[in-house]
């Protein structure tokens, strides 16, 4: 298995994964029914493609070799961006505007979520390494990709510069994978607490998936790059 970074020549190839994986299997994405397995999702497409952008992206890329060929494939992706202090509140203002009730259900919890929490003021930092999409091809699980994934974002976080990683982790098994890497708990929410005004559950995620954990962990910069 290779991991490497992320490339525009690649975006095609990692929406795809994503469409096949990622967009049915996620506990709040299958909670809401955002969309069916190997369909697309255009607000999750362009919620990825801008993470993206900002190149702090990793694939792990499984070869094949068969009789006089060989192949690539992604078995993985962790899809990393830059928070700075007011995105958030910006991005809940321009989720007004999604007429996806499924995908806007999932984000304002998200970034009701967040802005409960200061992480900046509370770390001290002006800008944070938001691990926000962490996905697994689901003929490649259960081998540890998702955790040595994590283990290079958090070694290309620390090149970069970052003194704080923090990832949003919807389920028990990413909270595990995330928590063995020494991330902490900073906050988190139930889901069956998560009402509207009718006193409705609104999102109501499968077991074992029980609660939203925001994650934090410090890193120690690194000088050299990737
Ligand atoms: N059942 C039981 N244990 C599991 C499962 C599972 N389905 N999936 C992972 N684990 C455990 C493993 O046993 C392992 O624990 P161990 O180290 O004690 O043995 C640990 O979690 C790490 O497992 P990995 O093999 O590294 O995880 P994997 O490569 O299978 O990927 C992932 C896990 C990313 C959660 C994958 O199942 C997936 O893509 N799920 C759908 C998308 C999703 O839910 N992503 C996370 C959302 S949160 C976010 O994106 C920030």
């Amino acid at each position: 298995m290779e991991y490497k970074l992320i490339g525009p020549e690649h975006y095609e190839e990692v929406i795809d994964h994503l469409r096949r994986n990622f967009f049915a299997d996620e506990p709040l994405n299958k909670a809401a029914g955002l969309c069916q397995k190997g369909f697309g999702n255009s607000e999750l497409e362009h919620h990825s493609l801008e993470t993206l952008k900002d190149q702090l992206s990793l694939m792990a890329v499984a070869r094949s070799e068969g009789p006089g060929q060989t192949g690539c494939k992604i078995a993985g992706v962790i899809l990393n961006g830059i928070l700075r202090p007011g995105d958030t509140v910006l991005a809940l203002q321009k989720l007004q505007a999604s007429s996806d009730i499924n995908f806007k259900k999932i984000f304002e919890l998200l970034y009701n979520h967040n802005l409960k929490v200061d992480l900046f003021g509370r770390f001290k930092v002006d800008r944070i390494f938001d691990v926000r999409i962490l996905s697994v091809d689901a003929n490649y699980r259960g081998q540890g990709i998702a955790k040595e994934l994590v283990k290079h974002a958090e070694s290309l976080a620390g090149k970069r510069g970052f003194r704080l990683l923090k990832a949003d982790a919807t389920g028990i098994f990413s909270q595990k994978i995330l928590r063995s890497h020494g991330f902490e708990l900073f906050a988190e929410q139930l889901y069956s607490k998560y009402t509207d005004a009718g006193g409705q559950v609104v999102l109501a995620v499968e077991a074992p998936h029980i609660k939203l954990q925001l994650l934090t962990k410090k890193v120690s910069p690194d000088e050299s790059d990737v």
